[in-house]
Protein backbone atom coordinates (compact mmCIF):
# COMPACT_ATOMS: atom_id res chain seq x y z
CA UNK A 1 0.00 0.00 0.00
CA UNK A 2 1.55 3.21 -0.87
CA UNK A 3 0.80 5.99 2.01
CA UNK A 4 -0.31 9.77 1.78
CA UNK A 5 1.24 12.46 2.57
CA UNK A 6 -1.77 14.48 4.55
CA UNK A 7 -1.58 12.53 7.46
CA UNK A 8 -5.39 12.74 7.56
CA UNK A 9 -7.33 9.66 7.61
CA UNK A 10 -7.17 7.63 4.51
CA UNK A 11 -10.76 7.51 2.58
CA UNK A 12 -8.62 6.23 -0.57
CA UNK A 13 -6.42 3.45 -1.06
CA UNK A 14 -4.18 2.88 -3.74
CA UNK A 15 -2.05 -0.73 -4.42
CA UNK A 16 -0.13 -1.26 -7.35
CA UNK A 17 0.10 -4.79 -9.24
CA UNK A 18 2.06 -5.52 -12.03
CA UNK A 19 1.79 -2.01 -13.96
CA UNK A 20 -1.80 -1.52 -12.76
CA UNK A 21 -2.86 1.09 -9.82
CA UNK A 22 -5.68 -0.31 -7.96
CA UNK A 23 -7.08 2.57 -6.32
CA UNK A 24 -9.89 1.73 -3.66
CA UNK A 25 -12.41 4.43 -2.33
CA UNK A 26 -11.89 3.52 1.77
CA UNK A 27 -15.55 5.07 3.54
CA UNK A 28 -17.72 1.97 3.01
CA UNK A 29 -19.30 3.07 6.52
CA UNK A 30 -20.92 5.70 4.08
CA UNK A 31 -21.35 3.46 1.04
CA UNK A 32 -17.88 5.56 -0.07
CA UNK A 33 -19.97 9.05 -0.31
CA UNK A 34 -17.67 11.81 -1.59
CA UNK A 35 -17.00 14.11 1.06
CA UNK A 36 -14.38 16.70 1.01
CA UNK A 37 -12.18 14.69 2.52
CA UNK A 38 -12.23 12.04 0.74
CA UNK A 39 -12.00 14.26 -2.74
CA UNK A 40 -8.42 15.37 -1.31
CA UNK A 41 -7.69 11.95 -0.48
CA UNK A 42 -8.60 11.03 -4.09
CA UNK A 43 -7.12 13.92 -6.26
CA UNK A 44 -3.71 13.03 -4.15
CA UNK A 45 -3.75 9.69 -4.86
CA UNK A 46 -4.77 10.39 -8.44
CA UNK A 47 -1.72 13.00 -8.97
CA UNK A 48 0.98 10.35 -7.23
CA UNK A 49 -0.19 7.59 -10.12
CA UNK A 50 -0.62 9.85 -12.85
CA UNK A 51 3.24 10.58 -12.04
CA UNK A 52 4.70 7.11 -10.84
CA UNK A 53 6.28 5.68 -13.94
CA UNK A 54 5.60 2.37 -13.00
CA UNK A 55 2.08 2.32 -13.47
CA UNK A 56 0.78 2.56 -17.06
CA UNK A 57 -3.15 1.89 -16.43
CA UNK A 58 -5.20 2.57 -13.13
CA UNK A 59 -8.43 0.57 -11.43
CA UNK A 60 -11.00 2.74 -9.24
CA UNK A 61 -13.09 0.64 -7.71
CA UNK A 62 -15.00 0.99 -3.77
CA UNK A 63 -14.50 -1.05 -0.62
CA UNK A 64 -18.14 -2.19 1.12
CA UNK A 65 -21.32 -2.89 -0.63
CA UNK A 66 -21.07 -0.35 -3.11
CA UNK A 67 -19.41 1.80 -5.58
CA UNK A 68 -19.88 5.24 -4.66
CA UNK A 69 -23.13 7.16 -3.99
CA UNK A 70 -22.17 10.25 -4.44
CA UNK A 71 -21.14 13.80 -3.17
CA UNK A 72 -21.88 13.69 0.82
CA UNK A 73 -25.20 15.33 0.93
CA UNK A 74 -23.85 16.87 4.41
CA UNK A 75 -21.47 18.95 2.08
CA UNK A 76 -24.41 21.03 1.00
CA UNK A 77 -25.55 21.80 4.09
CA UNK A 78 -22.42 24.46 3.97
CA UNK A 79 -22.52 28.19 2.98
CA UNK A 80 -22.48 28.99 -0.83
CA UNK A 81 -19.01 29.74 -0.83
CA UNK A 82 -17.93 25.92 0.61
CA UNK A 83 -20.67 24.33 -1.68
CA UNK A 84 -18.41 26.10 -4.85
CA UNK A 85 -15.66 25.27 -3.54
CA UNK A 86 -16.28 21.16 -3.35
CA UNK A 87 -17.56 21.37 -6.33
CA UNK A 88 -14.75 22.82 -8.09
CA UNK A 89 -12.62 19.80 -5.96
CA UNK A 90 -15.17 17.45 -7.30
CA UNK A 91 -14.71 18.98 -10.88
CA UNK A 92 -10.76 18.41 -10.59
CA UNK A 93 -10.71 14.99 -9.54
CA UNK A 94 -12.64 14.29 -12.47
CA UNK A 95 -10.72 16.09 -15.08
CA UNK A 96 -7.66 14.87 -13.69
CA UNK A 97 -9.25 11.33 -14.85
CA UNK A 98 -9.68 12.41 -18.05
CA UNK A 99 -6.45 13.93 -18.80
CA UNK A 100 -4.01 12.05 -17.09
CA UNK A 101 -2.01 10.42 -20.33
CA UNK A 102 -2.79 6.92 -18.44
CA UNK A 103 -5.84 4.71 -18.76
CA UNK A 104 -8.82 4.08 -16.15
CA UNK A 105 -10.86 1.34 -15.42
CA UNK A 106 -14.37 1.75 -13.24
CA UNK A 107 -14.27 -1.54 -11.38
CA UNK A 108 -18.38 -0.46 -10.03
CA UNK A 109 -20.81 -2.55 -7.91
CA UNK A 110 -23.46 -2.11 -5.64
CA UNK A 111 -24.31 1.77 -6.25
CA UNK A 112 -22.82 3.75 -8.75
CA UNK A 113 -25.17 6.95 -7.87
CA UNK A 114 -25.10 10.49 -8.29
CA UNK A 115 -21.09 11.98 -7.99
CA UNK A 116 -20.73 8.31 -8.12
CA UNK A 117 -22.00 7.91 -11.08
CA UNK A 118 -20.06 10.99 -12.27
CA UNK A 119 -16.65 9.40 -11.27
CA UNK A 120 -17.68 6.40 -13.48
CA UNK A 121 -18.87 7.93 -16.40
CA UNK A 122 -15.05 10.09 -16.05
CA UNK A 123 -12.88 6.80 -16.23
CA UNK A 124 -12.51 5.12 -20.16
CA UNK A 125 -13.95 2.21 -19.45
CA UNK A 126 -16.27 1.06 -17.03
CA UNK A 127 -16.51 -2.59 -15.82
CA UNK A 128 -19.77 -3.29 -13.60
CA UNK A 129 -21.21 -6.30 -11.41
CA UNK A 130 -24.35 -7.63 -12.30
CA UNK A 131 -27.12 -5.57 -10.23
CA UNK A 132 -25.09 -2.53 -9.73
CA UNK A 133 -27.43 0.16 -9.90
CA UNK A 134 -26.59 3.78 -11.08
CA UNK A 135 -27.98 6.56 -12.27
CA UNK A 136 -28.56 10.34 -11.74
CA UNK A 137 -30.92 10.66 -8.38
CA UNK A 138 -29.80 14.60 -7.52
CA UNK A 139 -33.68 15.46 -8.68
CA UNK A 140 -34.74 13.70 -5.46
CA UNK A 141 -32.98 15.82 -3.16
CA UNK A 142 -34.06 18.87 -4.84
CA UNK A 143 -30.52 19.66 -6.41
CA UNK A 144 -29.28 18.81 -10.20
CA UNK A 145 -25.95 16.90 -11.32
CA UNK A 146 -22.63 19.31 -10.88
CA UNK A 147 -19.56 17.10 -12.11
CA UNK A 148 -20.49 16.37 -15.76
CA UNK A 149 -23.61 13.88 -15.55
CA UNK A 150 -26.14 16.12 -17.85
CA UNK A 151 -22.76 16.27 -20.58
CA UNK A 152 -21.94 12.94 -20.70
CA UNK A 153 -25.11 10.98 -21.02
CA UNK A 154 -26.19 13.85 -23.43
CA UNK A 155 -23.21 12.60 -25.31
CA UNK A 156 -23.90 8.99 -24.45
CA UNK A 157 -27.40 8.13 -24.60
CA UNK A 158 -29.15 11.38 -25.99
CA UNK A 159 -31.96 13.92 -25.11
CA UNK A 160 -34.61 11.60 -24.28
CA UNK A 161 -32.74 8.87 -22.10
CA UNK A 162 -30.63 11.92 -20.16
CA UNK A 163 -33.87 13.52 -19.52
CA UNK A 164 -35.42 10.27 -18.09
CA UNK A 165 -32.39 9.51 -15.72
CA UNK A 166 -31.88 13.29 -14.59
CA UNK A 167 -35.69 14.61 -13.85
CA UNK A 168 -36.95 10.81 -13.06
CA UNK A 169 -33.64 10.12 -10.75
CA UNK A 170 -34.36 6.15 -11.90
CA UNK A 171 -31.84 4.12 -11.21
CA UNK A 172 -30.96 1.87 -13.65
CA UNK A 173 -29.45 -1.76 -13.46
CA UNK A 174 -25.80 -2.72 -15.08
CA UNK A 175 -27.56 -4.73 -17.06
CA UNK A 176 -29.87 -1.75 -18.83
CA UNK A 177 -26.34 0.31 -18.54
CA UNK A 178 -24.78 -1.92 -20.95
CA UNK A 179 -27.57 -2.13 -23.45
CA UNK A 180 -27.64 1.78 -23.86
CA UNK A 181 -23.76 1.75 -23.46
CA UNK A 182 -23.04 3.37 -20.69
CA UNK A 183 -20.54 0.80 -19.36
CA UNK A 184 -18.32 -2.01 -21.71
CA UNK A 185 -19.26 -5.04 -19.58
CA UNK A 186 -21.38 -6.73 -16.79
CA UNK A 187 -19.79 -9.85 -14.62
CA UNK A 188 -20.68 -11.29 -11.26
CA UNK A 189 -19.90 -9.20 -8.55
CA UNK A 190 -17.06 -11.92 -7.16
CA UNK A 191 -15.40 -10.54 -11.11
CA UNK A 192 -15.77 -7.39 -11.27
CA UNK A 193 -12.53 -6.38 -9.78
CA UNK A 194 -10.59 -9.26 -11.72
CA UNK A 195 -11.88 -8.14 -14.38
CA UNK A 196 -11.40 -4.38 -14.01
CA UNK A 197 -7.96 -5.40 -13.79
CA UNK A 198 -7.22 -7.75 -16.57
CA UNK A 199 -8.69 -4.97 -19.10
CA UNK A 200 -6.48 -2.53 -17.13
CA UNK A 201 -3.50 -4.68 -17.81
CA UNK A 202 -4.13 -5.22 -21.55
CA UNK A 203 -4.22 -1.77 -21.72
CA UNK A 204 -0.38 -1.69 -19.69
CA UNK A 205 0.85 -3.80 -22.65
CA UNK A 206 0.00 -1.11 -25.47
CA UNK A 207 2.49 1.44 -26.28
CA UNK A 208 2.26 4.38 -23.75
CA UNK A 209 2.03 6.87 -26.26
CA UNK A 210 -0.46 6.14 -28.64
CA UNK A 211 -2.49 5.31 -25.75
CA UNK A 212 -2.09 8.15 -24.10
CA UNK A 213 -2.37 10.02 -27.44
CA UNK A 214 -5.80 7.86 -28.44
CA UNK A 215 -7.26 8.92 -24.85
CA UNK A 216 -6.39 12.59 -25.88
CA UNK A 217 -8.24 11.87 -29.11
CA UNK A 218 -11.77 11.21 -27.46
CA UNK A 219 -11.78 13.17 -24.21
CA UNK A 220 -10.29 16.63 -26.04
CA UNK A 221 -13.12 16.02 -28.66
CA UNK A 222 -15.63 15.35 -25.98
CA UNK A 223 -14.33 18.49 -23.78
CA UNK A 224 -14.91 20.19 -26.79
CA UNK A 225 -18.09 18.78 -27.58
CA UNK A 226 -19.48 19.11 -23.63
CA UNK A 227 -17.47 22.69 -22.34
CA UNK A 228 -19.99 25.12 -22.28
CA UNK A 229 -22.72 22.76 -21.39
CA UNK A 230 -20.66 21.87 -18.56
CA UNK A 231 -20.33 25.61 -17.62
CA UNK A 232 -24.00 26.00 -17.71
CA UNK A 233 -24.51 23.06 -15.94
CA UNK A 234 -21.65 24.34 -13.01
CA UNK A 235 -23.53 27.73 -12.74
CA UNK A 236 -27.12 26.31 -12.51
CA UNK A 237 -26.05 23.56 -9.77
CA UNK A 238 -24.97 26.48 -8.08
CA UNK A 239 -28.52 28.74 -8.53
CA UNK A 240 -30.46 26.07 -7.49
CA UNK A 241 -27.80 24.82 -4.46
CA UNK A 242 -29.11 28.26 -2.93
CA UNK A 243 -32.82 27.77 -3.62
CA UNK A 244 -34.99 26.61 -0.16
CA UNK A 245 -36.44 23.68 -1.80
CA UNK A 246 -32.15 22.31 -2.28
CA UNK A 247 -31.97 22.91 1.50
CA UNK A 248 -35.15 20.86 2.09
CA UNK A 249 -34.20 18.21 0.04
CA UNK A 250 -30.71 17.49 1.57
CA UNK A 251 -31.99 18.32 5.29
CA UNK A 252 -35.02 15.82 4.50
CA UNK A 253 -32.32 13.26 2.97
CA UNK A 254 -30.32 13.41 6.38
CA UNK A 255 -33.25 12.94 8.51
CA UNK A 256 -34.46 10.23 6.55
CA UNK A 257 -37.90 11.39 5.70
CA UNK A 258 -39.85 12.82 2.62
CA UNK A 259 -38.94 16.22 1.57
CA UNK A 260 -41.73 19.04 1.42
CA UNK A 261 -41.40 20.95 -1.59
CA UNK A 262 -42.44 24.90 -1.93
CA UNK A 263 -40.97 25.79 -5.59
CA UNK A 264 -38.78 28.10 -4.03
N1 LIG B 1 -24.21 11.32 1.36
C1 LIG B 1 -24.16 11.17 2.70
N2 LIG B 1 -24.41 9.99 3.31
C2 LIG B 1 -24.69 8.93 2.53
C3 LIG B 1 -24.76 9.02 1.13
C4 LIG B 1 -24.50 10.28 0.55
N3 LIG B 1 -24.52 10.46 -0.78
N4 LIG B 1 -25.08 7.80 0.63
C5 LIG B 1 -25.20 6.98 1.69
N5 LIG B 1 -24.96 7.66 2.83
C6 LIG B 1 -24.97 7.14 4.20
C7 LIG B 1 -26.39 6.95 4.74
O1 LIG B 1 -26.90 8.17 5.23
C8 LIG B 1 -26.12 5.95 5.81
O2 LIG B 1 -25.54 6.61 6.93
P1 LIG B 1 -25.98 6.22 8.46
O3 LIG B 1 -25.65 4.75 8.58
O4 LIG B 1 -25.11 7.11 9.31
O5 LIG B 1 -27.44 6.48 8.55
C9 LIG B 1 -25.03 5.04 5.22
O6 LIG B 1 -24.42 5.84 4.21
C10 LIG B 1 -25.56 3.79 4.57
O7 LIG B 1 -26.57 4.16 3.63
P2 LIG B 1 -28.12 3.71 3.74
O8 LIG B 1 -28.95 4.77 3.11
O9 LIG B 1 -28.44 3.31 5.15
O10 LIG B 1 -28.09 2.38 2.82
P3 LIG B 1 -29.31 1.77 2.01
O11 LIG B 1 -28.83 0.48 1.45
O12 LIG B 1 -30.56 1.78 2.83
O13 LIG B 1 -29.57 2.80 0.80
C11 LIG B 1 -28.95 4.19 -1.05
C12 LIG B 1 -28.61 2.95 -0.19
C13 LIG B 1 -27.82 4.33 -2.06
C14 LIG B 1 -30.28 3.98 -1.77
C15 LIG B 1 -29.02 5.44 -0.15
O14 LIG B 1 -27.88 5.47 0.69
C16 LIG B 1 -29.07 6.73 -0.92
O15 LIG B 1 -30.11 7.07 -1.48
N6 LIG B 1 -27.97 7.49 -0.93
C17 LIG B 1 -27.90 8.80 -1.57
C18 LIG B 1 -27.75 8.66 -3.05
C19 LIG B 1 -27.84 10.05 -3.65
O16 LIG B 1 -28.87 10.69 -3.64
N7 LIG B 1 -26.71 10.51 -4.19
C20 LIG B 1 -26.60 11.82 -4.76
C21 LIG B 1 -26.17 12.77 -3.71
S1 LIG B 1 -26.14 14.45 -4.33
Amino acid sequence: MVPTTSGRPRYVTYEKRDGVAVVTLNRPEKLNALSREVLEDLLEVLEAVSRDPEVRAVVIAGAGRGFCTGADVSEFTKDLREIGEFIDLGRRVFELLETMGKPVVAAVHGFALGGGFELALSCDLIVAAEGTQLGSPEINLGIVPGWGATQKLLATVGPYKTRELVLLGDRITAEEALRLGIVNRVVPVDRVLDEAVAVARRLAEKSPVALAAAKGIINRSLRTLTSAGLEIERSTFMEVASTEDAREGVRAFLEKRKPQWRGK
